[in-house]
């Protein structure tokens, strides 16, 4: 322990408790389920998405042993067009073990919470340390930054074994006895710091509580840190999506196999190209619908851009298909406009849907 070290922890942690954030609806509570959620929500997600979506999400799962209790596809529906449906899925399940394994309460360290389905060492160090006190560092995208450039840690992080260096330098900056009851506050003001003075771009070093000890203000280029090599590798692919819709106006949906991408969500069929799609349409006995192209849209995935190409098939009756008639229970079939609120929907797919009541309904014949 160095008397720099110590001083990092207690400056983050004065600044936290006058300029950071202290009144979002998951703090000021030591439960872990609340917690937890918010910690799930906000991985990839901005806050003010969250502050929607969590009241939602506690109203109608006020704790865990509820969350475990529903069925996957009443978790999906609440989550639906907060992306990442992983997430949603890990979610449930970890709830269920919680309940399983561990009756009910959140274990307490980090090494058994990250043993949990979707929880990484970065989300249980700050559910570890906002719920139990517990000295545990957290390196999310945010933190990261900071961190990086308050060491001056310009090891290039696409490698493992400097990750885990910074890892253990994000431990040894941990408060120490005096202020390990400030773990939460300390914790909260490393994401705060992150989330405001220490953008990506043009960081506010000027207004920084770590201006004085910060290497990377020190050497004039905090913006080159952190330092990663290796680039996400990205792909492209088109999906043309068949809307089916009939005479009710109801429209065929299907469930999104797993693994995959919207694994677990309904999703019009989707086809390769035009030609798949058009095949389908003629095998299905469907050659006489009229296709109606809508405009397409890119859809940007986190490895993967999406390109979209809704088509309508206005069907006549509804008959033609198959007999899978309830769609909620086979996962597969007519769902009315009525059905679509309660569906776990893909955001981009309950964007289109939303906007097809525009669309006139041919008339049906028969
Ligand atoms: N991002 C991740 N965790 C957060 C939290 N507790 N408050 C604000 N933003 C966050």
């Amino acid at each position: 322990m160095s008397g720099q070290e110590d001083s990092v922890a207690a400056q983050v942690v004065r600044w936290q408790a006058e300029h950071g954030r202290n009144h979002l609806p998951w703090q000021n509570t030591r439960d872990a389920y609340r917690v937890w959620l918010s910690e799930i929500m906000l991985q990839q997600t901005q806050v003010a998405t969250v502050l929607d979506y969590y009241p939602r999400f506690l109203a109608r799962f006020p704790d865990v042993g509820a969350l475990a209790a529903a069925p996957q596809d009443d978790v999906l529906a609440l989550w639906s067009g907060l992306g990442y449906y992983s997430r949603a899925r890990n979610l449930h399940r970890c709830a269920q073990l919680v309940v399983e394994r561990h009756g009910g309460h959140f274990p307490r360290t980090v090494d058994e919470l990250s043993a949990l389905p979707g929880i990484g060492r970065s989300t249980a160090g700050a559910i570890a340390s906002f719920c139990f006190g517990v000295r545990a560092p957290i390196l999310d995208a945010n933190v990261r930054r900071v961190l990086t450039r308050v060491l001056g840690f310009d090891a290039d992080l696409a490698v493992a074994r400097n990750e885990r260096a910074l890892w253990e330098r994000a431990e040894a900056l941990l408060p120490h006895a005096d202020l390990e009851r400030a773990m939460p506050r300390y914790t909260q003001g490393l994401m705060d710091l992150g989330a405001s003075i220490c953008s990506p771009k043009k960081p506010a070093c000027i207004v920084c509580p770590l201006h004085e000890a910060c290497v990377a203000r020190r050497s004039g280029n905090p913006e080159h840190y952190p330092v990663r090599t290796r680039k996400l590798s990205r792909s492209a692919q088109s999906w043309w999506l068949l809307l089916q819709r009939d005479g009710q106006g109801r429209l065929w949906l299907e469930r999104r196999p797993s693994p995959g991408i919207w694994a677990g969500l309904y999703c019009p069929p989707v086809f390769a190209d035009r030609a798949a799609l058009e095949n389908h349409v003629a095998q299905a006995g469907l050659a006489r619908a009229p296709l109606q192209d809508l405009s397409g849209f890119l859809h940007v995935l986190t490895h993967r851009d999406l390109h979209l190409h809704p088509v309508v098939a206005q069907v006549e009756g509804s008959a033609l298909l198959t007999g899978a008639e309830q769609g909620s229970v086979t996962g597969i079939g007519w769902f009315a406009p009525a059905d679509w609120p309660d569906l776990g929907l893909p955001a981009p797919v309950r964007k289109l849907l939303d906007d097809l009541p525009l669309l006139p309904l041919h008339p049906t014949v028969g």
